[in-house]
């Protein structure tokens, strides 16, 4: 990943519209929820839907017409949220191009990500090919988590995201004794990715995680940013997240999961073994051999260029996840 300077495109902290903004706020220009058939399935219809719309926001706040409930337990007061126009601008997507402003307009010229279909396979007693809001709807919902999010490339942002405990979807699975590891796949799809149509990474792009770390309470798929469906250019309509690894371990637009017996290769660790390795897990003492860790820009604070912060050890969440690594030489790039 090349790390390079912000373009005249990349708003001020003044453009960052505050978190209590985005919860009260009606939002005149938010996409109409197509997924009515969930809404069906559970008693709504028409009239229930629009009654939806006049609950209070925190409440009624939809996820790919699922309703998305606050989990408290996951809402620290000091962390500010990003503003929903730079979470959904500055991405990186490298099926949809390499500059950070490309996915926005190219994973919205067409690409379809519904109907969706998803498989999950491998070493499980449960194997599924489903639609997608099926397997929302199997998950039980949508529940919103506030997170921080840490680049390799070493910027930040905080992101609400709505979705479901990965730990819930490897239950469904039933995992096999065997299964150590699961994998999770992109959709590949040259004809309509422009990106995959080039070699500049080995397609579909792959990442992967230890079944104990799939099942750490932290480990997350989204489907949602701030109650509102996941714009392609994030993801959609699920995407991995796992908020105290770097983000390439995100995985999106997610048509395959996997549980396997061996630890998979990621991408970015087939592209380019010395610098990415598989666990990746956020630490400032540890530098990436072309650039510090040890502090991030944080997107959207401090001015066009974006405040600095201390990178914290596991982006923060050290004591949920450290147990996960004992005994491991963190400085390794495994
Ligand atoms: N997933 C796919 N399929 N393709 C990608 O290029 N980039 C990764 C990750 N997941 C990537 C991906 C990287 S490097 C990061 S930092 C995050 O997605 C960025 O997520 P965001 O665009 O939602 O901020």
């Amino acid at each position: 990943m090349l790390i390079r300077s912000p373009k005249d495109w990349e708003l001020p902290e003044s453009a960052a519209t505050p978190e209590r903004d985005y919860l009260l706020r009606p939002r005149s220009s938010e996409p109409s929820f197509p997924r009515r058939d969930f809404l069906k399935a559970f008693g709504y219809g028409a009239a229930g839907f629009a009654a939806a719309a006049l609950l209070p926001r925190r409440l009624a706040a939809t996820t790919a017409g699922f309703p998305t409930r606050i989990n408290p337990a996951y809402r620290d007061p000091a962390l500010e949220p990003t503003a929903y126009e730079q979470i959904t601008s500055y991405n990186n997507f490298y099926e949809f191009g390499t500059d950070k402003a490309d996915p926005k307009v190219r994973a919205n010229r067409g690409w379809q990500t519904e109907p969706w279909t998803v498989e999950i396979g491998g070493l499980i007693r449960n194997p599924l090919k489903l639609d997608a809001n099926d397997l929302v709807s199997k998950m039980g919902g949508c529940e919103q988590r506030v997170y921080r999010f840490r680049c390799v490339e070493a910027w930040s942002m905080v992101i609400p995201w709505d979705g479901f405990p990965l730990a819930k979807l490897v239950k469904l699975a039933d995992p096999k004794p065997e299964a150590k590891f699961v994998t999770f796949t992109t959709v590949h799809d040259p004809r309509n990715i422009p990106g995959q149509r080039s070699g500049i990474l080995d397609w579909p792009y792959v990442e992967g995680l230890r079944l104990d770390e799939a099942n750490h309470e932290l480990a997350f798929i989204a489907t949602g940013i701030y109650g509102r469906p996941i714009p392609n250019q994030n993801g959609a309509p699920l995407r991995l997240v796992v908020p105290w690894k770097y983000g390439f371990k995100c995985g999106k637009s997610l048509v395959k999961i996997d549980f396997v017996a061996r630890q998979p290769r990621n991408t970015w660790q087939i592209m380019a073994p010395d610098e990415y390795g598989f666990y990746a897990n956020v630490n400032p003492n540890v530098d990436h051999p072309r650039w510090s860790q040890a502090s991030e820009r944080v997107i959207g604070a401090g001015g066009l260029f974006g405040g600095r912060q201390r990178t914290l050890m596991f982006n923060g969440y050290e004591k949920q996840v450290a147990g996960l690594y004992q005994g491991m030489d963190l400085k390794r790039n495994y």
